[in-house]
């Protein structure tokens, strides 16, 4: 794929159900240096399209550079045309295991995805790999293994949790955007769940029910770590975990709370 890449000033990549829309809020907040007014008067695809949407080229003659680009495609697809761009990568990664539950319920509302059946069903198709985007680990991997040949920032959903503060000003500082107190405390406040939940350019609820089935489910389901809990039986869990140290063997990637 060729892209024209280098007036993009950043990438943010992850799979589905990673906090990807979390980050766009963030980066909307960190370039306007915590001015709420594009958040709130922007819808979130426009102000970070998806490149891989039939929308993304109007969306790009619409705007000037810098630009801040959404995506959940694959490395192999993405990273040759990214190595030869100047183009700032982040990379949010989440708890494979809340991915699968959180994606598991977007099932049930996105009118654009086959049904997914039942939770237990839903899970093999996970772990094999046959969701939209492929298999997570291949996605987490395949991107991973590109530190070393792009300009690549990596963060976990958790992180964010647990720091949020902490983690969008050393995101700031990697754009060269470093931001006053107030400035990280505005976003903060704005870029947490209640907030975000109630914002209608971020919550999806613009979308119609036509591809979004409002009364199925909300987008900003329950923004928590570790809700796999209430999902997986122990036997699920113990196979998710033999899979998971097949496919992450040779990883050093870690997230808290992943098998407990
Ligand atoms: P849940 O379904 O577990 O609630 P994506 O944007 O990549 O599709 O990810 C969506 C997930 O991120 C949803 O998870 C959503 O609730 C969560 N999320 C979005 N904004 C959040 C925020 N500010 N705080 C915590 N979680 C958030």
């Amino acid at each position: 794929m060729c892209l024209p890449l280098p007036s993009f000033k950043e990438v943010s990549h992850s799979q589905g159900k990673q906090g990807t829309t979390w980050m766009q809020e963030i980066l909307t907040l960190i370039y306007s240096k915590g001015d709420l007014e594009p958040a709130k008067t922007i819808p979130n695809w426009a102000r970070a399209p998806w490149l891989e949407h039939t929308y993304f080229k109007d969306m790009l003659q619409e705007t000037s550079g810098p630009r801040l680009i959404t995506t959940h495609l694959p490395c192999q697809v993405l990273a040759p045309a990214l190595r030869k761009s100047k183009a700032k990568v982040i990379y949010m990664a989440r708890n494979p295991k809340d991915v699968a539950v959180s994606f598991y319920h977007f099932h049930k509302m996105a009118r654009f995805l086959p049904d997914p059946g039942s939770f237990e069903d839903f899970l093999v198709r996970f772990l094999e790999g046959t969701v939209q985007y492929g298999s997570w680990f291949d996605h987490v991997k395949g991107w991973l293994s590109q530190r070393a040949e792009l300009d690549l920032f990596y963060i976990t959903y958790e992180d964010l949790h647990q720091e949020l503060g902490r983690s969008v000003e050393r995101l700031a500082d990697w754009l060269g955007c470093p931001l006053q107190p107030e400035e990280s405390r505005a976003i903060q406040q704005h870029c947490s769940f209640s907030s975000m939940r109630e914002n209608t350019m971020v919550n999806y609820t613009l979308i119609p029910c036509e591809i979004m089935d409002h009364s199925r489910g909300r987008f900003m389901r329950k923004g928590i770590v570790g809700d796999w809990r209430d999902h997986f039986t122990p036997v699920q869990n113990m196979h998710f975990h033999k899979i998971y140290q097949e496919e992450m063997q040779d990883s050093s990637l870690r997230f808290r709370g992943l098998m407990d």
